[in-house]
């Protein structure tokens, strides 16, 4: 059974579901969603995945469901909190390809990141993505993420190189 914590009109975040670990093994795994991420250097069989579950789970990272048929289809955390000056960052993926392009990563952003202004009272949100993560930075700039800036030719991936664009968030922002 999964627990509701913040339910929009298409998802909803859960707490981390351990008995999803081959879920997120096979995600992590699969280097069209982590070429996007730093993760794809990553070696991630099912007993560390499960280990990184455990410690992540409690620490304000969620499963995004479909709000529909309960499915697990990727995941959303909040990282660095730093309560003192108010900020934090904020990460995001759709394992589920499948689902891709069709407004839950969006709105699974914007659940979490009114959470964290409404209930963690959190000042800023920032992110980071590669400058060839079009679909993502779509996503980001719907949701109200600004472009605050760039660390020049930081990825190298497929033998390109890349900038990281930075992105934040206030909650005057958020759309
Ligand atoms: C990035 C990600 C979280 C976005 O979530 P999503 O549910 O796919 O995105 P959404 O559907 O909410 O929004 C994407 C927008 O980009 C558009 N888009 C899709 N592909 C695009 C492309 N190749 N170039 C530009 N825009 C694109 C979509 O049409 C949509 O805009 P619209 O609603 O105006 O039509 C998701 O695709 C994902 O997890 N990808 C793999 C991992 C990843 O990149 N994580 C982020 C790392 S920083």
């Amino acid at each position: 059974m999964y627990y509701k914590k913040l339910t929009g009109e298409k998802c909803y975040l859960a707490p981390i579901d351990e008995n999803d670990v081959s879920l997120y093994t096979a995600w992590f795994n699969d280097l069209e969603v982590t070429r996007n991420l730093l993760a794809f250097s990553w070696s991630l069989n099912e007993k560390h995945e499960r280990e990184t579950l455990e410690k992540i789970s409690k620490d304000n990272n969620y499963g995004i469901h479909d709000l529909g048929n309960d499915a697990l289809i990727g995941g959303v955390g909040l990282h660095d909190l730093d309560f003192l000056h108010r900020r934090c960052e904020i990460g995001v993926f759709i394992g589920d390809k499948s689902y891709w392009g069709k407004g839950f990563g969006t709105e699974a952003l914007h659940l979490l990141a009114r959470f964290a202004f409404d209930y963690l009272n959190i000042r800023n949100i920032m992110l980071r993505v590669f400058e060839f993560n079009e679909r993502a930075i779509k996503c980001y700039q719907k949701v109200g993420f600004k472009i605050i800036g760039k660390r020049r030719r930081a990825i190298e991936i497929e033998r390109k190189v890349y900038d990281i664009i930075y992105m934040d968030l206030l909650s005057e922002d958020l759309s």
